[in-house]
């Protein structure tokens, strides 16, 4: 019988250590917020693939239309002859994003659309440097990897970095700096290492993802949004993570009231199936030369007619407010987790939709982050049959990403779950 320990044996023979499985399972199959391990053990998935079954897994309605296209053809290469499915998805997000005249281009990950929305700008403004922030992550490519603002695991073992990337700190109170500090050590990194007029972009997340779900303060976006203004400087707003309903709108940057410059998506654009985009303001958009964007597999058809049908889910059955309500749910039951004492010390506790994260830290009321308790809630998670992730600058939260379709009952019996986990 094929066991999980027989196939992590093979696993370990076969596949390198540098692509991590935070849960030693292997996976059988899958149901909109519930999963099966090769053994039969059920677990329920607050994990969405790492934000990208916002719409659960196999919903109906894109497994046909991934079905119906495949009977059709599975790849030209938009390169080779045009389809459709790709210039009606550019058509839908163009109507959908908050950019006014918006074109949009299709890739296979978030890191080739972040990749492609700093070479849009460059090509757009003829500049070269890109600031990012401490803890984001953009991505493992050469360029996404220089842009990351966290050097383990992500930028070790003498890689050499692309040039042109500065880091700025992202803004976090609770750990020490304000928007003020930030804003001043841009200033600096403009007075320092680069004059604003040779940026060709600055690029952040509305809500840091793999940083720690740590949202930009409203503030502190208006202010970018000036800066950029002020000196010519394309604003892109990485939404790979927090797109698609999962903060109760579909884009995350809706939250604010700027309109970015350009927009790179992925993960729950396709319900599952790769495809990423860039989303942009046309002008911006048409400086690349026509041949200078794209890539063999880029915009796949099947992933397109997935993509169109997550688009018409996430409308039908109302995601973003169903975002809001689940994120309400779990939040609640955090801050009650968060006053037992029965239960290990939980820190900052915050959420945009269901987007939603507490921290570990080592004292109740303290602020000491705690990686270990951090490292051991995910591991009693699993035992007790809950897919959990966990992420952050300081390794220290939790970060809990449900299907927003899934079935209320499943979701208590996560947090029940969690709840066990978080015993001392
Ligand atoms: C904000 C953000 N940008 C880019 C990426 C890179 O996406 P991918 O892993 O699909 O290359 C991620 C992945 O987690 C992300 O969260």
């Amino acid at each position: 019988m094929t066991t999980n320990a027989s196939l992590l044996a093979r696993r370990q023979k076969a596949v390198p250590r540098g692509v991590v499985t935070g849960a030693p399972i292997f996976l059988d199959r899958a149901l909109n917020g519930e999963m099966w391990d090769v053994e039969g053990n059920r677990y329920v998935d607050f994990g969405s693939g790492i934000a990208v079954t916002n719409t659960g897994h196999r919903h109906p309605k894109i497994m046909a239309a991934a079905a119906a296209q495949s009977e059709k053809f599975a790849h030209v290469a938009f390169q080779v002859t045009g389809y459709e499915g790709y210039v009606e998805l550019a058509e839908r997000l163009n109507d959908l994003a908050p950019i006014n005249d918006a074109k949009s281009i299709f890739f296979t990950t978030g890191a080739e659309a972040t990749e492609n929305a700093v070479k849009i700008a460059r090509a757009y403004t003829g500049r070269q440097a890109v600031i990012t922030f401490t803890g984001a992550f953009h991505g493992r490519t050469q360029l996404t990897m220089a842009m990351t603002g966290k050097a383990v695991p992500y930028r070790t073992r003498g890689t050499p970095l692309a040039a042109g990337i500065f880091h700025v700190p992202f803004p976090i109170a609770h750990h020490g700096v304000t928007e003020e500090d930030a804003l001043h050590a841009l200033h600096n990194v403009f007075k320092a290492d680069v004059g604003p007029q040779d940026v060709a972009a600055i690029v952040i997340e509305p809500v840091q993802g793999e940083g720690g779900f740590y949202q930009t303060p409203k503030a502190f976006m208006t202010e970018l949004r000036r800066i950029c203004d002020e000196h010519g400087i394309c604003l892109v707003a990485d939404e790979v993570q927090t797109g698609f309903a999962r903060t109760g709108k579909i884009f995350a940057i809706e939250h604010y009231d700027i309109e970015p410059d350009l927009i790179p998506v992925a993960k729950a654009l396709g319900g599952g199936f790769p495809i990423s985009g860039v989303i942009g303001k046309a002008h911006i958009m048409d400086a690349a030369e026509p041949g200078g964007l794209g890539g063999t597999y880029a915009g796949n058809p099947i992933a397109c007619a997935a993509a169109l049908a997550v688009l018409d889910v996430i409308d039908e059955e109302k995601l973003c407010e169903r975002a809001d309500t689940i994120g309400g749910i779990m939040l609640a039951r955090i801050e009650k987790f968060k006053q037992s004492n029965s239960l290990r010390p939980i820190g900052d506790v915050r959420g945009l939709g269901a987007m939603v994260a507490f921290e570990m830290v080592k004292e109740r009321g303290g602020n000491e982050p705690d990686p270990d308790a951090t490292k051991a809630v995910t591991a009693a998670a699993l035992k007790a049959g809950l897919i959990l992730l966990s992420c952050g600058y300081y390794a220290n939260t939790i970060r809990l990403l449900a299907p927003l379709t899934i079935d209320m009952a499943h979701l208590d019996e996560g947090l029940d779950m969690l709840e066990v986990a978080l015993k001392v």
